[in-house]
């Protein structure tokens, strides 16, 4: 449990490489998540390479430190919306899923919006290579942390209800 309070969005990241093994414990945690139906109905693109992080921060001002990241994984999906209607739901579980593993092997993580963005996923898919009936979910940047932030203890209240609204 303490990963979900400690898991916070970090955004700048030493040069240290996450290894190929640390990577597929991502994945993993990600394809455990719940998924309707179980149709886990989702695409995770690794990306690496310095020179397409450096193309992928530079689609939008929120995504400037992809630059810097060691990774990044992109949650893509064919969500369509009458086979697998919950498609942004199931794509949400996998990313939260890989955001508290990456917590747990002391990797930085944070999460960037992609859909319903059709003019910044536009270019990432251009990037990226992603066919065209997909949609670009998120992109979940990575890296070892250059930065240290407190660990979250949020309770709200005044969003909580008993028995009615
Ligand atoms: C759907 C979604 C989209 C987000 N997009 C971005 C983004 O584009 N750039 C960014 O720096 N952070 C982004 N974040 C991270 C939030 O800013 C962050 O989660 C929030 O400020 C709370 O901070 P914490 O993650 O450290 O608890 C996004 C988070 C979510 C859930």
């Amino acid at each position: 449990m303490k990963e979900i309070y400690q898991r916070r969005s970090i955004r700048k990241y030493t040069e240290k490489e996450i290894s190929k093994e640390d990577i597929e414990k991502l994945l993993k945690a990600g394809m455990n998540a719940p998924s309707a139906h179980n149709k886990k109905p989702y695409q995770l693109i690794v990306v690496q390479n310095k020179e397409t992080l450096k193309k992928l921060s530079d689609t939008c001002i929120f995504s400037k430190m992809l630059e810097g990241a060691n990774a990044a994984i992109v949650v893509c999906s064919l969500g369509d919306d009458k086979e697998t209607p919950y498609w942004q739901a199931d794509c949400g579980a996998v990313t939260e899923n890989i955001l508290l593993e990456a917590t747990s092997l002391g990797i930085g993580s944070c999460w960037l919006g992609g859909y319903p963005d059709l003019e910044k996923t536009g270019k990432e898919k251009e990037i990226l290579g992603i066919p065209e009936e997909y949609k670009l979910f998120c992109t979940i940047s990575l890296g070892y942390p250059a930065e240290e932030r407190k660990p979250n203890d949020n309770y709200y209240p005044e969003k909580v209800h008993y028995e009615k609204f």
